[in-house]
């Protein structure tokens, strides 16, 4: 492993300090432990008006080089990935670094048999398989673009992406596992596909053996395909600031946003991140939870691990199947060192027996993470003494898809680690907390909105096909600084906790919904005028969805009207955004310029109506004492 590792505190406060002294020369040392065709010209060039930011200007490389090749001397025989399937009676499969070094290579074959090329946009809509690992890395050996959708999302969510991407083709698999369940994904992208007609090809996967509708000359099964292909495939020669891939991810106004990386710098910022947060160790097993379809499968379950040349553990299942120990019993089955899950799966467990965790050792464990939303401080102790036996540090990883990878967080065993609490930011990462106007706070024991006001290598470089949104989305807030949408306070250490969202966005169990968005679902059922989401405390998935919705007549049947309202956000988004509460209500509180004042509706959501601040400027204050009256 390249020597970027931190081992002492006192190693953080010099690293740190010189990443802000010096930040060209602190990011230009760590980058030269990897392997690139041509060093880059320049280090850094940015401003954030624009934005334009560029890391390792000139420098030439590809990313699978880093992951797969430069390993293959020393780390040949090395496991690379470990596979644990749905069904602990099927069995796992490992891969070395050659026998994956040899997959991707095939995968990247049968992708440029199919025409793909360097910047082609390349939709992946697969189950948690070896071959989604297979895919996302032989688009970034070939220069192509991917653009992984999580296989939750429904068939409109799907074309939409797609088309905003203009993919030319899809990747994806027969079916699915998920617990006890099968689901076709295949189905799902045939209707989704009735929209795009940028897509002229579909690699399908098998993982269920279904017979499943294969469009002549469109469609073509991927163990077809792989007959006779090469085992080698040269990795494309990309630059610095070529785009890597796109994800989508949801803002708090408008359609969700494909949010770009480029290589040079993403792979740099996943990899010191990766060793630094964890301090994993060569021999170490390391397990992500995270799907694939989110940043921190992007970042964490694949390019972080494989560039350090360590062995990842992919998962296939859920924590609740076949039973509430699923999740140990792989740790203890596989010898899992390092264990990186989110708050919404560890309080689902926390419902669950105690028994379920303790009938297994965990003895292998050294370090626990967290990701995705705050950890409320009884999931965290519940995680540290019943997981981690006391023993292990908990860091709890604050990030976003935009950032690349981890921000701020305690680095295990050697910054600070206090319960809630992110801490301190890793080196590199400048964090301001500012007031509603956009003064620095610069004090302890103060709450603000968090902001960067200095880019790191992993920064978002744009908004697919729309720079503008890039620009008025995260860096025109607050001037010369990068806005993150979130708020936090500040100990009187120093210490970060993050809060929680402070813009019109949800985060259910981990996943970021805009309230816009579900509206805009919402209101495609026939029945509904408008409606009004807001997010409220759910004791698992940490915000649940409150719908507050306007029919064109009072519906005879409210609980059927509440099922086709679900209906319609399943079909336009996916079950993980079906809101848990549908309030029908005769008017929104707006105020006489149309604005629904939604700090109201929040209140009435957490259930707690005895202060609902000034109503008077309202169109018509008595539709709140209805909305209190109805309240669910
Ligand atoms: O609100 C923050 C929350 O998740 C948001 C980012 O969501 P997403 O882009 O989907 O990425 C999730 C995985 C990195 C943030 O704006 N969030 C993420 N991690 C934490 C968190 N909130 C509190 N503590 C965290 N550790």
């Amino acid at each position: 492993m390249p020597n970027i590792q931190i081992k002492t505190y006192q190693e953080y406060e010099e690293a740190y300090k010189r990443s802000i002294d010096d930040p060209e020369g602190f990011w230009s040392d760590i980058a030269s432990t990897f392997t690139w065709r041509k060093k880059w010209n320049t280090t850094l060039e940015w401003n954030f008006e624009e934005p334009n930011i560029k890391w390792f200007k000139g420098g030439r490389l590809n990313i699978t080089e880093n992951c797969l090749d430069r390993h293959l001397k020393t780390r040949g025989n090395k496991l690379a990935l470990i596979w644990e399937p749905n069904d602990p009676k099927e069995r796992f499969v490992r891969y070395t670094y050659r026998e994956l070094h040899e997959k991707v290579c095939q995968f990247a074959n049968v992708l440029k048999k199919n025409g793909v090329k360097k910047g082609d946009r390349v939709c992946i809509y697969m189950p948690m398989i070896p071959e989604l690992a297979f895919a996302t890395l032989a688009c970034a050996r070939i220069g192509a673009i991917h653009s992984v959708i999580f296989a939750g999302f429904s068939a409109v969510a799907m074309s939409d992406r797609i088309n905003d991407a203009q993919a030319s083709i899809v990747l994806t698999s027969d079916g699915l596992n998920r617990g006890a369940k099968q689901i076709p994904v295949k189905r799902v992208v045939d209707e989704a596909l009735e929209k795009c007609p940028s897509v002229n090809k579909v690699i399908v996967v098998e993982r269920l053996g279904w017979a499943v509708n294969m469009v002549e000359g469109r469609d073509v099964w991927y163990h077809d395909e792989v007959q006779g292909v090469s085992k080698d495939c040269p990795a494309e020669e990309m630059d610095s600031e070529d785009m890597l891939f796109i994800l989508y991810t949801s803002g708090s106004t408008g359609k969700p946003k494909g949010v770009v990386h480029t290589c040079g710098g993403y792979m740099v910022y996943a990899q010191y991140t990766f060793s630094n947060v964890f301090q994993v160790q060569e021999n170490d097993i390391y397990w992500c939870t995270a799907d694939i379809g989110w940043i921190t499968g992007h970042t964490y379950l694949l390019y972080g691990p494989l560039l350090s040349g360590s062995t990842s553990l992919m998962f296939e299942g859920v924590p609740s199947y076949p039973d509430m120990g699923r999740f140990w019993q792989v740790v203890d089955k596989f010898g899992v060192n390092i264990f990186y899950t989110a708050p919404t799966a560890i309080r689902s467990l926390m419902g669950g027996d105690i028994d379920d965790v303790l009938s297994y050792s965990l003895d292998s464990l050294k370090v626990l993470g967290s990701v995705g939303e705050p950890i409320n401080e009884e999931a965290w102790h519940w995680y540290h003494t019943h997981v981690g036996k006391e023993r292990c540090p908990l860091v709890d990883t604050w990030w976003q898809t935009e950032t690349g990878g981890i921000m701020i967080s305690t680095i295990a065993g050697i910054t600070p680690m206090k319960p809630s609490h992110a801490a301190l930011p890793l080196p590199g990462i400048q964090p301001i907390l500012v007031d509603t106007e956009g003064n620095e706070i610069t004090e302890n024991e103060v709450e603000g909105h968090l902001c960067m006001k200095f880019p790191w290598p992993g920064i978002i470089r744009t908004t697919y096909g729309d720079h503008e949104r890039c620009r008025l989305s995260y860096f025109s807030t607050y001037k010369g600084l990068y806005f993150t949408g979130d708020g936090a306070k500040r100990d009187k250490d120093g210490l970060y906790r993050i809060i929680g969202r402070v813009d019109d966005v949800i985060n259910v169990s981990g996943h970021r919904f805009g309230t816009a968005e579900i509206e805009d679902a919402i209101n495609h059922n026939d029945h509904v005028v408008e409606s009004a989401v807001v997010g409220y405390p759910h004791d698992v998935k940490g915000q649940g969805i409150y719908a507050f919705v306007i029919c064109k007549e009072v519906p005879e049947r409210e609980d059927y009207l509440r099922a086709e309202i679900i209906e319609t956000v399943v079909e336009k988004i996916g079950k993980i955004a079906k809101p848990d509460k549908i309030q029908i209500v005769s008017g929104l509180p707006k105020t006489r310029s149309g604005k629904i004042m939604r700090r109201i509706l929040r209140k009435v959501a957490e259930g707690d109506t005895s202060n609902l601040g000034d109503t008077s400027t309202l169109l018509d204050p008595d539709v709140v004492d209805e909305i209190k009256a109805g309240a669910l």
